[in-house]
Protein backbone atom coordinates (compact mmCIF):
# COMPACT_ATOMS: atom_id res chain seq x y z
CA UNK A 1 0.00 0.00 0.00
CA UNK A 2 2.83 2.50 1.06
CA UNK A 3 4.25 1.54 -2.66
CA UNK A 4 1.28 1.88 -4.43
CA UNK A 5 1.16 5.52 -2.42
CA UNK A 6 4.84 6.38 -4.03
CA UNK A 7 3.68 5.10 -7.50
CA UNK A 8 0.97 7.13 -7.63
CA UNK A 9 2.85 10.04 -6.68
CA UNK A 10 4.89 9.42 -9.31
CA UNK A 11 2.76 9.20 -11.66
CA UNK A 12 1.01 12.34 -10.60
CA UNK A 13 4.56 13.88 -10.40
CA UNK A 14 5.47 12.82 -13.83
CA UNK A 15 2.16 14.35 -15.55
CA UNK A 16 2.89 17.55 -14.23
CA UNK A 17 5.67 17.77 -15.57
CA UNK A 18 4.43 16.50 -18.91
CA UNK A 19 1.61 19.35 -19.11
CA UNK A 20 4.10 21.63 -17.95
CA UNK A 21 6.04 20.68 -21.32
CA UNK A 22 3.01 20.66 -22.83
CA UNK A 23 2.47 24.71 -22.32
CA UNK A 24 5.83 25.67 -23.58
CA UNK A 25 5.93 24.02 -26.53
CA UNK A 26 4.27 24.78 -29.66
CA UNK A 27 1.24 22.52 -29.06
CA UNK A 28 0.40 24.83 -25.90
CA UNK A 29 0.25 28.09 -27.81
CA UNK A 30 -3.89 28.15 -26.47
CA UNK A 31 -2.78 27.42 -22.95
CA UNK A 32 -0.40 29.74 -22.47
CA UNK A 33 -1.95 32.95 -24.66
CA UNK A 34 -5.28 31.79 -22.48
CA UNK A 35 -3.02 32.28 -18.95
CA UNK A 36 -1.49 35.26 -20.20
CA UNK A 37 -4.39 36.97 -21.17
CA UNK A 38 -5.48 36.26 -17.50
CA UNK A 39 -2.03 38.39 -16.71
CA UNK A 40 0.09 35.08 -15.01
CA UNK A 41 3.71 35.86 -15.63
CA UNK A 42 6.30 33.28 -16.87
CA UNK A 43 7.67 33.14 -13.11
CA UNK A 44 4.21 32.54 -11.49
CA UNK A 45 3.24 29.64 -14.09
CA UNK A 46 6.34 27.87 -13.11
CA UNK A 47 6.02 28.32 -9.44
CA UNK A 48 2.51 27.02 -9.54
CA UNK A 49 3.72 24.45 -11.90
CA UNK A 50 1.07 25.44 -14.44
CA UNK A 51 0.29 23.20 -17.27
CA UNK A 52 -1.81 22.48 -20.52
CA UNK A 53 -3.32 19.22 -21.20
CA UNK A 54 -2.98 18.79 -25.48
CA UNK A 55 -6.33 18.26 -27.42
CA UNK A 56 -5.77 14.68 -28.36
CA UNK A 57 -7.48 12.41 -25.78
CA UNK A 58 -4.66 9.63 -24.85
CA UNK A 59 -1.20 12.06 -25.53
CA UNK A 60 -0.91 11.28 -21.49
CA UNK A 61 -1.74 7.93 -21.44
CA UNK A 62 0.39 6.60 -24.29
CA UNK A 63 3.58 8.99 -22.61
CA UNK A 64 2.55 6.87 -19.29
CA UNK A 65 2.51 3.67 -21.00
CA UNK A 66 5.84 4.21 -22.81
CA UNK A 67 7.57 4.95 -19.20
CA UNK A 68 6.33 1.87 -18.30
CA UNK A 69 3.03 2.24 -16.17
CA UNK A 70 0.26 0.02 -16.51
CA UNK A 71 -3.55 0.95 -17.44
CA UNK A 72 -4.47 0.01 -13.62
CA UNK A 73 -1.93 2.33 -11.92
CA UNK A 74 -2.70 5.22 -14.01
CA UNK A 75 -6.46 4.66 -14.06
CA UNK A 76 -6.08 4.39 -10.01
CA UNK A 77 -4.05 8.11 -10.09
CA UNK A 78 -7.15 9.31 -11.71
CA UNK A 79 -5.80 10.40 -14.98
CA UNK A 80 -7.43 8.28 -17.06
CA UNK A 81 -11.05 6.79 -17.74
CA UNK A 82 -11.44 3.14 -19.53
CA UNK A 83 -14.47 2.38 -21.64
CA UNK A 84 -14.79 -1.15 -22.93
CA UNK A 85 -15.89 0.13 -26.28
CA UNK A 86 -12.96 2.78 -26.63
CA UNK A 87 -10.30 1.76 -24.51
CA UNK A 88 -8.59 4.07 -22.23
CA UNK A 89 -8.55 7.88 -22.25
CA UNK A 90 -6.93 10.97 -20.91
CA UNK A 91 -9.20 12.45 -18.51
CA UNK A 92 -8.23 16.01 -18.88
CA UNK A 93 -7.53 17.36 -22.67
CA UNK A 94 -7.39 20.98 -24.14
CA UNK A 95 -7.70 22.50 -20.29
CA UNK A 96 -5.33 24.62 -18.75
CA UNK A 97 -3.84 22.41 -15.95
CA UNK A 98 -3.15 23.43 -12.35
CA UNK A 99 -0.96 20.93 -10.16
CA UNK A 100 -2.87 20.47 -6.52
CA UNK A 101 -0.07 19.80 -4.79
CA UNK A 102 -0.16 18.56 -0.85
CA UNK A 103 1.83 20.46 1.81
CA UNK A 104 5.10 19.06 1.49
CA UNK A 105 4.95 20.15 -2.48
CA UNK A 106 4.35 16.52 -3.86
CA UNK A 107 1.53 16.09 -6.60
CA UNK A 108 -1.87 14.44 -5.76
CA UNK A 109 -3.94 15.66 -7.92
CA UNK A 110 -5.11 18.16 -10.71
CA UNK A 111 -7.85 20.86 -11.47
CA UNK A 112 -8.43 21.67 -15.30
CA UNK A 113 -9.64 24.49 -16.75
CA UNK A 114 -11.09 25.03 -19.75
CA UNK A 115 -10.12 28.17 -22.00
CA UNK A 116 -13.63 29.03 -23.12
CA UNK A 117 -17.13 28.77 -21.26
CA UNK A 118 -17.83 25.25 -22.27
CA UNK A 119 -18.61 22.75 -19.51
CA UNK A 120 -17.69 21.90 -17.03
CA UNK A 121 -15.52 25.48 -16.13
CA UNK A 122 -13.41 22.98 -13.91
CA UNK A 123 -12.85 19.52 -14.25
CA UNK A 124 -11.08 17.78 -10.76
CA UNK A 125 -9.14 15.00 -10.41
CA UNK A 126 -11.30 11.83 -8.70
CA UNK A 127 -10.43 11.63 -5.25
CA UNK A 128 -7.82 8.62 -4.75
CA UNK A 129 -5.23 7.04 -2.35
CA UNK A 130 -3.63 9.85 -2.76
CA UNK A 131 -6.28 13.01 -3.22
CA UNK A 132 -8.42 13.59 -0.53
CA UNK A 133 -10.10 16.93 -1.08
CA UNK A 134 -11.61 17.34 2.47
CA UNK A 135 -7.51 17.23 3.68
CA UNK A 136 -5.96 19.44 1.57
CA UNK A 137 -6.01 23.04 0.52
CA UNK A 138 -4.80 24.35 -2.77
CA UNK A 139 -1.59 26.79 -1.98
CA UNK A 140 -0.70 25.37 1.28
CA UNK A 141 2.36 24.42 0.34
CA UNK A 142 3.47 27.69 -0.32
CA UNK A 143 1.59 29.48 2.50
CA UNK A 144 3.21 27.65 4.87
CA UNK A 145 6.05 29.42 5.12
CA UNK A 146 4.20 33.02 5.75
CA UNK A 147 5.39 35.46 8.45
CA UNK A 148 1.86 36.48 8.69
CA UNK A 149 -0.52 35.39 11.38
CA UNK A 150 -3.61 34.58 9.29
CA UNK A 151 -4.43 33.08 5.94
CA UNK A 152 -6.51 34.38 3.18
CA UNK A 153 -8.75 31.35 2.18
CA UNK A 154 -10.05 32.10 -0.78
CA UNK A 155 -12.81 29.95 -3.29
CA UNK A 156 -10.63 29.12 -6.36
CA UNK A 157 -7.01 28.16 -8.08
CA UNK A 158 -7.15 31.24 -9.75
CA UNK A 159 -7.62 33.60 -6.52
CA UNK A 160 -4.73 32.04 -4.74
CA UNK A 161 -2.56 32.41 -7.73
CA UNK A 162 -3.05 35.87 -8.31
CA UNK A 163 -3.03 36.53 -4.74
CA UNK A 164 0.33 35.06 -4.37
CA UNK A 165 1.33 36.67 -7.33
CA UNK A 166 0.50 40.40 -6.00
CA UNK A 167 2.80 39.29 -2.99
CA UNK A 168 -0.26 37.47 -0.40
CA UNK A 169 1.68 34.21 -0.65
CA UNK A 170 -0.55 33.48 3.03
CA UNK A 171 -3.51 32.98 0.20
CA UNK A 172 -4.89 29.41 -0.01
CA UNK A 173 -8.55 27.73 -1.21
CA UNK A 174 -10.34 24.57 -0.86
CA UNK A 175 -10.09 22.22 -4.05
CA UNK A 176 -14.24 23.33 -5.60
CA UNK A 177 -15.78 22.10 -2.17
CA UNK A 178 -17.10 23.42 1.11
CA UNK A 179 -14.78 24.07 3.77
CA UNK A 180 -14.76 20.71 5.96
CA UNK A 181 -13.77 20.31 9.89
CA UNK A 182 -10.67 18.50 8.19
CA UNK A 183 -9.49 21.93 6.59
CA UNK A 184 -9.91 23.72 9.40
CA UNK A 185 -7.56 21.90 11.49
CA UNK A 186 -4.99 21.43 8.64
CA UNK A 187 -5.17 25.36 8.72
CA UNK A 188 -4.82 25.19 12.99
CA UNK A 189 -1.38 23.80 12.61
CA UNK A 190 -0.29 27.47 11.06
CA UNK A 191 -2.70 30.03 12.25
CA UNK A 192 -5.25 31.07 14.48
CA UNK A 193 -6.42 33.60 12.28
CA UNK A 194 -8.44 33.35 8.46
CA UNK A 195 -9.62 36.15 6.47
CA UNK A 196 -12.12 34.62 4.83
CA UNK A 197 -11.99 36.04 0.86
CA UNK A 198 -14.97 34.39 -1.00
CA UNK A 199 -16.70 35.45 -4.17
CA UNK A 200 -19.09 38.57 -3.79
CA UNK A 201 -22.13 35.84 -5.10
CA UNK A 202 -24.81 34.91 -2.84
CA UNK A 203 -22.79 31.39 -3.04
CA UNK A 204 -20.13 32.91 -1.51
CA UNK A 205 -22.10 34.45 1.33
CA UNK A 206 -23.61 31.44 2.08
CA UNK A 207 -19.95 29.52 1.74
CA UNK A 208 -18.18 32.27 4.21
CA UNK A 209 -20.94 32.15 6.54
CA UNK A 210 -20.68 27.99 6.61
CA UNK A 211 -17.33 28.65 7.55
CA UNK A 212 -17.18 30.71 10.00
CA UNK A 213 -18.56 27.93 12.68
CA UNK A 214 -16.31 25.24 11.35
CA UNK A 215 -13.24 27.45 12.25
CA UNK A 216 -14.46 28.89 15.30
CA UNK A 217 -15.15 24.82 16.79
CA UNK A 218 -11.29 24.51 16.05
CA UNK A 219 -10.15 27.81 17.87
CA UNK A 220 -9.68 29.84 14.26
CA UNK A 221 -10.89 33.52 14.75
CA UNK A 222 -12.67 34.36 10.78
CA UNK A 223 -12.44 37.48 9.71
CA UNK A 224 -14.48 38.60 6.27
CA UNK A 225 -12.84 40.90 3.83
CA UNK A 226 -15.48 41.64 1.08
CA UNK A 227 -14.56 41.64 -2.66
CA UNK A 228 -17.43 44.00 -4.15
CA UNK A 229 -17.51 45.76 -6.81
CA UNK A 230 -15.77 42.91 -8.18
CA UNK A 231 -16.41 38.83 -8.02
CA UNK A 232 -13.71 37.72 -6.70
CA UNK A 233 -10.15 38.31 -5.07
CA UNK A 234 -8.46 37.45 -8.90
CA UNK A 235 -10.83 40.33 -10.46
CA UNK A 236 -10.13 43.06 -7.49
CA UNK A 237 -6.58 42.72 -7.41
CA UNK A 238 -6.66 42.97 -11.53
CA UNK A 239 -8.81 45.68 -11.57
CA UNK A 240 -8.01 47.81 -8.17
CA UNK A 241 -3.98 46.37 -7.47
CA UNK A 242 -2.73 45.09 -4.46
CA UNK A 243 -2.57 48.61 -1.91
CA UNK A 244 -6.38 48.16 -2.41
CA UNK A 245 -7.19 44.75 -1.29
CA UNK A 246 -3.95 44.97 1.80
CA UNK A 247 -6.72 48.42 2.54
CA UNK A 248 -9.76 45.71 2.60
CA UNK A 249 -7.19 42.97 5.25
CA UNK A 250 -7.21 46.35 7.25
CA UNK A 251 -11.17 46.79 7.29
CA UNK A 252 -11.74 43.05 7.34
CA UNK A 253 -15.04 42.87 9.33
CA UNK A 254 -15.71 40.51 12.85
CA UNK A 255 -17.81 37.05 11.99
CA UNK A 256 -20.31 37.10 13.64
CA UNK A 257 -20.81 41.38 12.83
CA UNK A 258 -20.93 39.95 9.46
CA UNK A 259 -23.31 37.00 10.04
CA UNK A 260 -25.80 39.67 11.61
CA UNK A 261 -25.51 42.03 8.48
CA UNK A 262 -26.08 39.17 6.40
CA UNK A 263 -29.35 38.67 8.39
CA UNK A 264 -30.71 42.32 8.14
CA UNK A 265 -31.52 41.13 4.54
CA UNK A 266 -34.64 38.68 6.57
CA UNK A 267 -36.25 41.49 8.45
CA UNK A 268 -37.75 44.60 7.76
CA UNK A 269 -35.04 47.06 9.56
CA UNK A 270 -37.43 50.19 8.98
CA UNK A 271 -40.39 49.00 11.23
CA UNK A 272 -40.31 48.59 15.01
CA UNK A 273 -41.75 45.27 14.42
CA UNK A 274 -39.41 44.15 12.11
CA UNK A 275 -35.99 45.19 14.06
CA UNK A 276 -37.83 43.83 17.36
CA UNK A 277 -37.97 40.44 15.30
CA UNK A 278 -34.78 41.21 14.37
CA UNK A 279 -32.74 41.54 17.53
CA UNK A 280 -35.09 38.38 19.24
CA UNK A 281 -32.80 36.48 17.02
CA UNK A 282 -29.71 38.36 17.60
CA UNK A 283 -30.02 37.76 21.05
CA UNK A 284 -30.80 34.18 20.62
CA UNK A 285 -27.65 33.87 18.72
CA UNK A 286 -25.61 36.14 21.65
CA UNK A 287 -26.71 33.25 23.93
CA UNK A 288 -24.81 30.66 22.05
CA UNK A 289 -21.51 32.34 23.18
CA UNK A 290 -20.62 30.02 25.82
CA UNK A 291 -17.71 32.03 28.01
CA UNK A 292 -19.10 35.05 30.08
CA UNK A 293 -16.80 37.63 28.74
CA UNK A 294 -17.04 36.88 25.23
CA UNK A 295 -20.84 36.85 25.48
CA UNK A 296 -20.47 40.11 26.76
CA UNK A 297 -18.05 41.72 24.47
CA UNK A 298 -20.70 40.93 21.58
CA UNK A 299 -23.65 41.87 23.60
CA UNK A 300 -21.46 45.31 24.03
CA UNK A 301 -20.41 45.57 19.81
CA UNK A 302 -23.83 44.39 19.11
CA UNK A 303 -25.44 47.37 21.11
CA UNK A 304 -23.07 50.07 19.73
CA UNK A 305 -23.88 48.78 16.17
CA UNK A 306 -27.49 48.97 16.27
CA UNK A 307 -28.01 51.38 18.70
CA UNK A 308 -29.92 49.59 21.38
CA UNK A 309 -29.47 49.92 25.03
CA UNK A 310 -25.99 47.41 26.34
CA UNK A 311 -28.34 46.80 29.74
CA UNK A 312 -31.78 45.97 27.82
CA UNK A 313 -29.85 43.72 25.01
CA UNK A 314 -28.62 41.74 27.83
CA UNK A 315 -31.52 41.05 29.58
CA UNK A 316 -33.28 40.07 26.20
CA UNK A 317 -30.58 37.82 25.81
CA UNK A 318 -30.68 36.22 29.31
CA UNK A 319 -34.93 35.74 28.45
CA UNK A 320 -34.50 33.97 25.54
CA UNK A 321 -31.74 31.74 26.68
CA UNK A 322 -34.40 30.72 29.96
CA UNK A 323 -36.96 30.70 27.20
CA UNK A 324 -35.06 27.92 24.85
CA UNK A 325 -34.26 25.98 28.08
P1 LIG B 1 -12.24 31.49 -12.97
O1 LIG B 1 -13.47 31.62 -13.77
O2 LIG B 1 -11.16 30.74 -13.69
O3 LIG B 1 -11.76 32.79 -12.42
O4 LIG B 1 -12.54 30.53 -11.74
P2 LIG B 1 -13.17 30.84 -10.31
O5 LIG B 1 -12.25 30.19 -9.32
O6 LIG B 1 -13.50 32.26 -10.14
O7 LIG B 1 -14.49 29.97 -10.42
P3 LIG B 1 -15.71 29.84 -9.44
O8 LIG B 1 -15.78 30.99 -8.53
O9 LIG B 1 -16.87 29.54 -10.30
O10 LIG B 1 -15.34 28.51 -8.66
C1 LIG B 1 -14.47 28.45 -7.55
C2 LIG B 1 -13.81 27.10 -7.49
O11 LIG B 1 -14.81 26.08 -7.54
C3 LIG B 1 -12.90 26.79 -8.69
O12 LIG B 1 -11.60 27.27 -8.54
C4 LIG B 1 -12.97 25.30 -8.75
O13 LIG B 1 -12.11 24.71 -7.77
C5 LIG B 1 -14.40 25.01 -8.36
N1 LIG B 1 -15.25 24.91 -9.56
C6 LIG B 1 -15.74 25.91 -10.32
N2 LIG B 1 -16.46 25.46 -11.35
C7 LIG B 1 -16.43 24.12 -11.23
C8 LIG B 1 -16.99 23.06 -12.03
O14 LIG B 1 -17.63 23.28 -13.05
N3 LIG B 1 -16.75 21.79 -11.59
C9 LIG B 1 -16.02 21.51 -10.47
N4 LIG B 1 -15.83 20.24 -10.10
N5 LIG B 1 -15.47 22.48 -9.72
C10 LIG B 1 -15.66 23.76 -10.09
MN1 LIG C 1 -18.98 27.88 -10.56
MN1 LIG D 1 -17.72 31.26 -7.04
MN1 LIG E 1 -12.51 34.00 -10.84
MN1 LIG F 1 -14.76 32.98 -8.46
Amino acid sequence: RADLKAILLEINKIAAQYFYVQLKSSKGEAGLSYLKRRELSDDTIKAFGLGYSNKYSDDLYRYLKERGYKDEMIAKAGLISIDERHGAHDKFWNRVMFPIMDVNSRVIGFGGRVMGDAKPKYLNSPETLIFDKSRNLYGLNRARSTRKPYFLLCEGYMDVISLHQAGFTNAVASLGTALTPGHASLIKRYVKEVYLTYDSDEAGTKAALRAIPILKDVGITAKIIRMEPYKDPDEFIKNLGAEAFEERIGRARNGFMFSLEVLERDYDMHSPEGKTDFMREVARRLGEFEEEIERNNYIEAVAQAYHVGYEELRKLVVKTAVQQG
